[in-house]
Formats: structure tokens, C-alpha cells, sequence
């Protein structure tokens, strides 16, 4: 790989190996996201989106294969630089949202910022901003255990940006939405990810969801099948 072309890349994976006791949940999987690209993963249930997605993020280790993050491996890195690594560069999206329910959406959305030292102020306020861009900006004081999961989802988008990652990472973010609720989360992301020149790696199984994607690639039985 020539210097130019790592760093082109947001992620690359070769050859990602790893096996849960028995069951072998990745057998040779390879995987390039371009900078600003959205590429949609698709592929049966088991056959290993979420483990490449863990291991992508630095938050599964692979028995063997390297993984290169915003052009340098991962693997090279201490726990405490990964965890950096994921707080500072990435964000996170998945199914059922994963909001902490005791906070407001306000808090939630600051809180990646929080963590990354902003002051309380300009944390409240970038996310009240965030939550407006997603259309909640008269919701920023409710909990997140009283809103509706479209609504949740749309908040999560908002926490996935609000510290403006280079790389995010959606797993189902849509599975529990219905088909309308689940094209507004997806367009919200996809513009504000944009917006933000982040690169979105889309897990879904849906292939109306997977059309929003710039490139399509089908993992079955742990390994990349096919790129159109
Ligand atoms: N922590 C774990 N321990 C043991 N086996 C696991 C673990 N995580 C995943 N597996 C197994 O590895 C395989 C791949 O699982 P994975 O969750 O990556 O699939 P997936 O493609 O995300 O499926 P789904 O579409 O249902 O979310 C499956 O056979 C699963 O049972
Ligand atoms: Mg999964």
C-alpha cells in the first residue's frame, strides 16, 4: 500500500481472523472505507457484521489480520490510546440506541464532549445545536426513556457528530424503526456525516437502506463476498 493510498483511507482491514471457542466468526476478512465514503454492510444474520465492525473499531482484538485507522494500525496501540482513539475520532450508532436512559437527550449528546474536555457551557451548547440539526431542538430537556425510539435514534445521531469523528460506525441503525422513522435517521445521518466529511460504515440487512450507500459489500460466513 503506497503512502498516498493509507492515507485516502478512513479504515483498512486485511485479512481479519477470529474465532469465539468454536465458532469461527471472521475467516480472512478484508475491508477498505474510503475518507467521506459510506459504505453499507450487508450479509446474513451470524455471519460476522458486528464482530468486523468491534474489530474495526479496535474494540475486539482479530487472532491475526491488521486493521489501519485513519492510516495507522491499530494494533499497535495500548487499550488506553484505542480507547482515545474511539472517543476522539469515532462515534457510534447502533440498533436500539444505546442513550443512557437517566440522562436528558442534552446530556447525552454533550457527554462524548464532556469526555473529551470540553467545558459545560460550550458542551451544552453544541449539542442543543446538534439536537436542533436533527429536529430536537425542543427536546434537549427530556429523558431519554420518554421519547420515542425514532426520536432516541435521531438524539444517538446526534451524539454519534457532536465531536465530529472522522469515522462513524452504525450497526442496524435503523433495525428497530419503522420504514418511515428508519429514512429519516438514515438521511439525518448520511447529510450529517457529510456535512462533516465523515466516512459511515452502515450495517443494515434492509437494501432500500443500503441504496443510500456510496459502495456495497456482503460478508457471509466471515469473509467480504462481493463489492459493487
Ligand atoms: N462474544 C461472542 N462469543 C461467542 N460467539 C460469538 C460472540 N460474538 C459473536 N459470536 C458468534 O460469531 C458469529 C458472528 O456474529 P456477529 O454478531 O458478528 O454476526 P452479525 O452478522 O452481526 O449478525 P446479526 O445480523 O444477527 O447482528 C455468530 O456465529 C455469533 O454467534
Ligand atoms: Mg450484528
Amino acid at each position: 500500500m503506497t503512502v498516498d493510498t493509507a492515507l485516502s483511507q478512513a479504515l483498512a482491514a486485511v485479512d481479519l481472523r477470529l474465532t469465539f471457542g468454536q465458532t469461527p466468526a471472521l475467516r480472512g476478512a478484508s475491508l477498505e472505507l474510503g475518507r467521506g465514503e459510506v459504505l453499507a454492510l450487508m450479509g446474513p444474520s451470524g455471519s460476522g457484521k458486528s464482530t468486523l465492525l468491534h474489530c474495526l473499531a479496535g474494540i475486539l482484538r482479530p487472532d491475526s489480520g491488521s486493521v489501519r485507522v485513519l492510516g495507522d494500525p491499530i494494533e499497535a496501540l495500548t487499550e488506553s490510546r484505542r480507547s482515545e482513539l474511539r472517543l476522539s475520532r469515532m462515534g457510534f450508532i447502533l440498533q436500539n440506541g444505546d442513550l443512557i436512559p437517566e440522562l436528558t437527550l442534552a446530556e447525552n449528546v454533550a457527554l462524548p464532549l464532556q469526555l473529551l474536555g470540553t467545558a459545560h457551557r460550550e458542551a451544552f451548547a453544541r449539542a442543543e445545536e446538534m439536537l436542533a440539526s436533527v429536529g430536537l431542538g425542543h427536546a434537549g430537556n427530556r429523558r431519554t426513556g420518554e421519547v420515542s425510539g425514532g426520536e432516541a435514534q435521531r438524539a444517538a445521531v446526534a451524539r454519534a457528530l457532536v465531536h465530529a469523528p472522522s469515522i462513524v460506525f452504525a450497526d442496524e441503525p435503523t433495525g428497530a424503526l419503522d420504514t418511515l422513522a428508519g429514512e429519516q435517521v438514515l438521511e439525518l445521518l448520511l447529510s450529517a456525516s457529510r456535512q462533516h466529511g465523515a466516512s459511515v460504515l452502515l450495517v443494515t440487512h434492509d437494501h432500500r437502506i443500503a441504496a443510500h450507500a456510496d459502495r456495497v459489500v456482503v460478508l457471509r460466513d466471515g469473509a467480504l463476498e462481493s463489492t459493487s
